[in-house]
C-alpha cells in the first residue's frame, strides 16, 4: 500500500495503549456497581468464568487477527475483515467495529467531562458545602449533568459542564491528530502509570481507615472487604445468587466492556504491531493489567469505602452506576480525613482512565477514513470531529434521565458487542480456521499457547456467547422494544431519535465502506 503505515514506537507502549483502552470508566464506575448489585464475592464467580471462557480467548483472537490484518495492509476493521473473509461483504460487517466505538464515544466523552468537573470541584473545595448530606449531593449531581431537564447543559443550570465537555474533546482530538505513536502512545505512557499511582494512594487511604464512623464499629475495613469478597449474603445462599441468569449476563457484559473486546478497538490497535512481534504475552499482560485495575483498584476502593461510611444498605442496593460514583463516593470523600485531596485524586484518575479509553474509540474511524478514502490526517480528524461533535451534542442536549446515553449504551455496548464478539470468534476459528488462527497467535509468542485453547475458541466460546446472548435478548429485549414507541407523555421521543442517530451514523459509515471497497478493488486489480 502506498499509504504511509503507522506503528507503535515500543512494545511497552503498545501494551500500555491497549491496557489504557481497557482500563476506563468500566473499571472504576461500572464494575463496583455491578459487583455490589449482584452479591459481591458471588459476582466474581461468573466474572472469572466469563474472563477465562470468552474474555481472554477473545482478546487473544482479536490481537492475532488485528496483527495479521495489519500485515495484509489494513488498520481499519472493515479492511481487516474484508481481507480475512476474502469477501467485500466482510467490510460491511466490519462497519460495526467503527460504528460501535464512535457511538460509544459520543456519551463516554460526556461522562469523562463529569469526572474532570468533579476533579476540579474537589481540587478547589467546592464539595465542602455538601458535607455528608446525600440529598444535596444527589441534587448537585443532577443539576451539574443536566439530568433533570433536556437542554440544561446548553442553557440551564448545567451550562458549566459544557466547558468540561469541550476540554475533553480538545484533549482527545489533539492526541488523535498527533497519531498512534506520538499521540495515543505518548499519552498512555504517562497517563497509565500516573492513574495507577493515584489509585494506589486512594486505595491505601481507604484500607487504612479502620472504623471511620465512631458509633458504628462494625462498619470497619475488614467488613468492608467482606462486602466486596464474601460470596454469600444474609438473605441468599451462593447457589441462589448464581441461579439468577442475570448475574451471568451482567458478568459477561462487564468482561467485554471492560476488556474492550468485541468493539473492534483491539483489532485496530493490534494492526499497528509488527508482524513478528509477540501478541500472546502482550495481550495477557493487558488483560491482567485491566483485571488488576478493575478488581483490586476499582472494586476495593469503591465498595469498602461505601460500606464503611454509608453501610451495607448502599452496597446491597447501589444507587445505580452513576449514583455510586458521583453521589455515594463524593459523600465518602467528604467524610474522610483529607477527603478533598483524595476526592480530587480519585476523579482525576477516572478522567485519565476515561481519556485513554476514549482515544481508542476514535482511532478505528480515523483508520477507516484514511485507509478507505485515501485522505490525510487533517481531513480525517476534521470529519470525525464533526460527526462526534454532532452526536455528542445530541447526547448532551437530551440529558434528562440520561435517556439518549442509555439508549446508545444499550444497543452499542450491550447488544452489538455480542454480535461483533461472536462474529470475531467465528472469524478466527471457522473462517480463517482454528489451525491458521492459532499459528498466527503463536507467531513470535513469548508464552506457550496451550492446545486446549483451540477447543475453547472453536466450540466453547461461540456456544457460550450464543447462549448468553439468547438469554440476554429474552430478559432485556421486550421492555426495550416496547419503550421505543411509548415515550413519556409530553416528552420528545428521545429513544427513537437516538436510534435514528445510530442509523444515520451507520449509513454514513456504510457509504465510506462502499467507497473503500471500490478503492480496495482497484488496488487488488493492480497488484
Ligand atoms: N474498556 C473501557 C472501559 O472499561 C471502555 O471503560
Amino acid at each position: 500500500m502506498a499509504r504511509q503505515r503507522e506503528r507503535w514506537g515500543t512494545r511497552v507502549g503498545a501494551i500500555l495503549a491497549v491496557t489504557g483502552s481497557a482500563v476506563g470508566l468500566g473499571n472504576f464506575l461500572r464494575f463496583p456497581g455491578q459487583a455490589a448489585q449482584y452479591g459481591g464475592g458471588a459476582f466474581m464467580i461468573p466474572y472469572i468464568i466469563a474472563f477465562l471462557i470468552v474474555g481472554l480467548p477473545l482478546a487473544w483472537a482479536e490481537w492475532a487477527l488485528g496483527r495479521y490484518g495489519g500485515a495484509l495492509g489494513h488498520n481499519s476493521v472493515p479492511g481487516i475483515f474484508r481481507s480475512l473473509t476474502k469477501r467485500r461483504a466482510g467490510a460491511y460487517i466490519g462497519l460495526l467495529g467503527t460504528l460501535m466505538p464512535v457511538m460509544i464515544y459520543m456519551y463516554y466523552v460526556f461522562v469523562e467531562a463529569w469526572c474532570l468537573a468533579y476533579a476540579w470541584d474537589f481540587l478547589v473545595g467546592n464539595f465542602a458545602v455538601f458535607g455528608s448530606n446525600a440529598t444535596l449531593l444527589g441534587k448537585h449531581f443532577e443539576t451539574s449533568v443536566g439530568a433533570g431537564a433536556n437542554g440544561d447543559v446548553f442553557s440551564g443550570g448545567a451550562a458549566r459542564m459544557l466547558v468540561f465537555v469541550v476540554i475533553c474533546f480538545v484533549v482527545n482530538f489533539i492526541m488523535i491528530y498527533r497519531g498512534v505513536s506520538k499521540g495515543i502512545e505518548k499519552f498512555c505512557n504517562i497517563a497509565m502509570p500516573l492513574l495507577v499511582v493515584c489509585a494506589i494512594i486512594v486505595l491505601v487511604r481507604v484500607l487504612t481507615l479502620g472504623a471511620p464512623v465512631p458509633d458504628k464499629p462494625d462498619q470497619n475495613v475488614v467488613n468492608g472487604l467482606g462486602a466486596m469478597w464474601n460470596p454469600t449474603r444474609v438473605d441468599k445462599t451462593l447457589v441462589e445468587t448464581l441461579s439468577n441468569p442475570e448475574i451471568w449476563l451482567a458478568a459477561t457484559g462487564q468482561i467485554f466492556f471492560s476488556l474492550s473486546v468485541g468493539f473492534g478497538l483491539i483489532l485496530t490497535y493490534a494492526s499497528y504491531v509488527k508482524r513478528d512481534d509477540d501478541v500472546a504475552l502482550s495481550s495477557l499482560t493487558a488483560a491482567a493489567g485491566n483485571g488488576f485495575c478493575e478488581v483490586v483498584l476499582g472494586g476495593m476502593i469503591a465498595i469498602p469505602a461505601a460500606f464503611m461510611f454509608l453501610g451495607q444498605g448502599v452496597v446491597d442496593n447501589p444507587p445505580g452506576t452513576f449514583g455510586m460514583g458521583f453521589v455515594a463516593l463524593p459523600n465518602v470523600f467528604n467524610q474522610m480525613p483529607a477527603g478533598q485531596f483524595f476526592g480530587f485524586l480519585f476523579f482525576f484518575l477516572l478522567f485519565l482512565a476515561a481519556v485513554t479509553s476514549s482515544l481508542s474509540m476514535l482511532q478505528p474511524s480515523i483508520a477507516l477514513l484514511e485507509e478507505g478514502l485515501g485522505i490525510g490526517r487533517k481531513a480525517s480528524v476534521t470529519m470525525l470531529s464533526f460527526i462526534t461533535l454532532t452526536g455528542a451534542a445530541f447526547v448532551v442536549y437530551f440529558s434528562k434521565g440520561f435517556t439518549a446515553l442509555d439508549t446508545i449504551d444499550f444497543w452499542m455496548a450491550n447488544f452489538f458487542i455480542f454480535i461483533l464478539a461472536t462474529f470475531q470468534v467465528i472469524l478466527f476459528s471457522w473462517i480463517v480456521g482454528i489451525d491458521k488462527g492459532m499459528a498466527e497467535l503463536r507467531r513470535g509468542a513469548e508464552i506457550r499457547m496451550p492446545n486446549f485453547l483451540k477447543i475453547v475458541l472453536k466450540y466453547i466460546a461461540p456456544l457460550y456467547l450464543i447462549a448468553v446472548f439468547g438469554l440476554w435478548c429474552y430478559y432485556k429485549m421486550p421492555d426495550r422494544l416496547s419503550a421505543i414507541f411509548s415515550p413519556p407523555k409530553g416528552e420528545p421521543p428521545v429513544i427513537l431519535m437516538s436510534l435514528g442517530l445510530i442509523f444515520v451514523v451507520a449509513a454514513f459509515f456504510a457509504l465510506i465502506v462502499n467507497l473503500a471497497n471500490k478503492r480496495w478493488d482497484k488496488q487488488e486489480a493492480s497488484e
